[in-house]
């Protein structure tokens, strides 16, 4: 039997082929590999996509916050405060700028930032909020907005892992001070290598994240501050200008495999991904939950259906921050989603057979038990 992947980039490739081909063979034959017409021709059509006036291309999702934190002025010393139920590279990027991270636990619903637990952790330190937006699935950005607003602390969405999601109609990364994208290759918009976006109403911000992105130089060889090597390229740019122009039918087909996802199993003893009111989910994963996880995914594995988890060990148990001395019981949301959380293959290319391959293998799979 063929086997059903957790991301299949094939079917997708084969319907842009054509236009990468003759976007690739255009840049090959100026070879101009930096910060060329695509990389500026997407950071504008990016920033429209957004509803915002700035966007600026850097080498990756994890730069992304890191430049967009520096800019906010975030460094050695402050605090910033996200989740510990998140891909590494939101800590990461904290660390990058010399901050401590400071944890809030999760809702277990959304799996977003419990926002009534954000205030008793500001302090005097206390120099940016990053909510994230995760699987797909926008933060409930009301109450953060609120306390950015009482206590002077900026909000940095993490947003990459929700290109296109919206809150009340508003595109994530367009909410808070800024917002921060990853296009890793099996994001919703995704690069053919490494590749990440800050969006900003705010014209400071957009020219120090410029600076920081090109080693602190505004003209060549002229540096107004010790910057970095973290500009988005020429051919990730190309690429992802082809395919930022069918993103949102993409992610109307996620949708539309979510619904029967949900249909599906509507009757199991799983929980189904929340998907609260005025928010528009881009299902960048299709999440459930049950005790029954590693059962579960052993169960699909055998019958060719690749599942995943996002994530297994929460940040304030990896090893790599253990210099913080967290505790098991510190995050106890996190920690319980982290040993019930399984993601399902949701691409905009699912087939209507392959999934319902995993729907009838996830079903009986319940029936055994
Ligand atoms: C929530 C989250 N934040 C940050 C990142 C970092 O992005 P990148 O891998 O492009 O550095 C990722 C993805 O990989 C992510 O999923």
């Amino acid at each position: 039997m063929k086997r059903i992947p957790l991301v299949d980039l094939r079917a997708q490739y084969r319907l842009l082929e054509r236009d990468i081909r003759h976007a690739l063979r255009v840049i090959f034959s100026d070879m101009k590999l930096f910060l060329g017409e695509n990389v500026k021709a997407f950071e504008k059509e990016f920033a429209a996509f957004c509803g915002v006036p700035y966007a600026i291309g850097v080498g990756s999702g994890t730069e992304a916050l890191h430049f967009a934190l520096r800019s906010l002025g975030v460094g050695e010393g402050d605090r910033v405060i996200t989740v510990p139920f998140t891909f590494i590279g939101t800590v990461e990027a904290i660390l990058q700028a010399g901050a401590k991270p400071i944890f809030v636990d999760i809702d277990p619903f959304s799996h977003t930032i419990d926002s009534s637990k954000v205030e008793e952790k500001i302090t005097k330190k206390t120099k940016a909020i990053i909510p994230v937006h995760l699987y797909g699935q926008p933060c409930e950005m009301a109450p953060l907005l609120r306390l950015s607003k009482k206590y002077g602390v900026p909000i940095l969405e993490d947003a990459a892992q929700a290109h296109g999601a919206m809150e009340n109609g508003e595109k994530v990364g367009s909410i808070g001070k800024a917002g921060c994208f990853s296009f890793y290759y099996a994001k919703n918009l995704g690069a053919y290598g490494e590749g990440g976006m800050v969006v900003t109403r705010d014209k400071r911000i957009a020219e120090r994240i410029r600076l920081l992105r090109n080693h602190g130089a505004a003209t060549k060889y002229a540096h107004i501050l010790p910057g970095f090597n973290g500009r988005l390229d020429e051919i990730q740019a190309a690429v992802l200008r082809i395919k930022l122009r069918r993103l949102s039918q993409w992610n109307a087909l996620r949708r539309q495999h979510a619904g029967r996802y949900r249909e599906a199993f509507a009757d199991l003893p799983i929980a189904l991904p929340a998907e609260g009111a005025q928010k528009y989910h881009v299902y960048h994963l299709f999440v459930i939950r049950t005790r029954k996880r590693d059962a579960l995914r052993k169960y699909l594995l055998d019958r060719d259906i690749e599942t995943g988890v996002h994530y297994p060990i929460p940040l304030h148990l990896q090893q790599a921050l253990r210099a913080f001395r967290f505790h098991r019981g510190d995050f106890p949301e996190s920690e319980r989603a982290a040993s019930e959380v399984l993601s399902l293959p949701i691409y905009p290319e699912l087939t209507s057979n392959d999934q319902g391959r995993i729907i009838r293998g996830v079903r009986r799979f319940f029936k055994k038990w």
